[in-house]
């Protein structure tokens, strides 16, 4: 719970070599612990939500070894997860417990999954649904959250349609569908994240992909390998927008994930006349990657389609604190998910922004920003969400005067070392 205080001023300037994806981290873990041989996953995210997949996988019997960010799992073999008699904890991860949902759905015994506070009341009827088509039974509390007990075993392959946009829910499906007999489809309403399906290639198993439709076959077994994870371009969100928002500001942005699912954020940023040098990089995870050069420059207000959200889903409200210091007015549509993050990020993002005297309101499903704001210190609080906290301290560090951080301790959830790497790299 602890606060943080920040003068506003200041510009950046530097390098800063961005942690490693969230995503990818809990794919390697998991992945890992149900193939054949060993996974050596390197560079792995340093936050909370990554040792909640970590601590849980061990409770089910895979070895992980290995301190820092490096890590190396002793794999159980496709189905060979032992029962856990206690409840599994998945903390604030809602990573977690979804791609695990999947993963016990295909185990033959019983198991119980639960949360935080704020993780137990996120919609979890969006997974229990479609893994309930291929014969699991999966039961929730009445109001279709966590605690969730699933028991699992004798899966059939099926097709499965998707009614929400959601990158966990088609990875638990096609986890599932792994230990299911025949083949399992997942078909998405719109395009997301598509790690699972790039990284179950690089563990040996096939995904057909098509359109908005992937299919893996039931049976197909995982081979170790090794994870070098790329760095998460939702943490570098961070870094780009307060290096294009803050006047004398030239940053260098290192090692970040470019594929092409999770890079809406420079796509819109671009579109704001945002001057950024996109130079690519080595591969690593079957990732593209690249590095940035953010520089300052004043940015013009811009409207988000629905159809691009799946792709900025993590970055919205950092984005909207640019929209809200851009000249003119930004409208970001179509945010109903922000409302089932970590926190309502939708009504959270639009009070923060306004606590700093920045003019947004929520219209339906749409958030409409003003612009032109001249943000003024203030005193906020994160609700406990990450994303709002990092963002409420950059507003804090672009706006006149002191800005206290209620609850910024939840940093620690995605980037533990956020406000220190950013105060070393901040000139005044
Ligand atoms: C994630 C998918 C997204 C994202 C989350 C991580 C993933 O959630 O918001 O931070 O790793 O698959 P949804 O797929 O539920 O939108």
């Amino acid at each position: 719970m602890s606060d943080r205080i920040v003068a506003g001023g200041g510009a950046l300037r530097g390098e800063i070599k961005m942690p490693g994806d969230k995503s990818v981290s809990h794919r390697a873990l998991i992945f890992g612990a149900l193939a054949d041989g060993s996974t050596e996953a390197i560079g792995l995210a340093p936050g909370a939500d990554v040792r909640s997949t970590r601590a849980m996988l061990t409770a089910l019997g895979a070895e992980i070894v290995g301190a820092g960010a490096d890590a190396s799992v002793t794999g159980r073999g496709l189905g060979g997860l032992i029962s856990c008699k206690t409840i599994l904890d998945s903390g604030n991860s809602g990573t977690t417990m979804r791609l695990m949902a999947g993963v016990l759905s295909g185990h033959p015994f019983m198991s119980r999954l639960s949360g935080d506070e704020s993780l137990n009341r996120r919609p979890m009827e969006r997974v229990a649904a479609p893994l309930r088509t291929l014969g699991a039974t999966v039961d929730l509390s009445p109001t279709g959250t966590a605690p969730m007990t699933i028991r699992g075993g004798n899966l059939s392959g099926a097709e499965v349609r998707l009614t929400v946009p959601s990158a966990q829910v088609k990875s638990a499906v096609l986890l599932a569908g792994l230990h299911a007999t025949g083949e399992t489809t997942v078909i998405e309403p719109a395009a997301t994240r598509d790690h699972t399906e790039k990284m179950l290639a690089l563990f040996g198993v096939a995904v057909r992909r098509s359109g908005l439709s992937s299919t893996v076959a039931g049976g197909s077994r995982l081979k170790g390998t090794r994870i070098d994870v790329p760095g998460d371009p939702s943490s570098a969100a961070f870094w780009a927008v307060a290096a294009a928002l803050a006047p004398g500001s030239e940053l260098r942005i290192a090692g970040v994930m470019a594929n092409p699912t999770r890079t809406g954020y420079l796509q819109v940023l671009e579109r704001m006349g945002a001057d950024i040098q996109r130079t690519p990089s080595v591969e690593r995870a079957g990732e593209p990657c690249e590095d940035l050069i953010v520089r300052f420059r004043k940015l013009r207000g811009t409207d988000i389609s629905a159809s691009e959200v799946p792709g900025l889903v993590d970055e919205a409200p950092i984005l909207a604190l640019a929209a809200a210091c851009a000249s003119g007015p930004s409208r970001f549509r179509g945010l109903d998910e922000l409302r089932h993050k970590e926190s309502d990020r939708l009504a959270g993002i639009s009070q923060l922004l306004n606590r700093f005297g920045a003019k947004t309101r929520v219209n339906g499903d749409d958030l409409l920003i003003e612009g032109g704001a001249a943000l003024t210190g203030t005193e906020i609080n994160s609700l406990g969400d990450h994303r709002l906290a990092m963002t409420g301290f950059v507003a804090g560090f672009l706006a006149q005067g002191e800005t206290t951080v209620k609850d910024a301790g939840c940093a620690e959830i995605s980037y533990p070392s956020f406000y220190e790497d950013f105060l070393a790299r901040r000139i005044r």
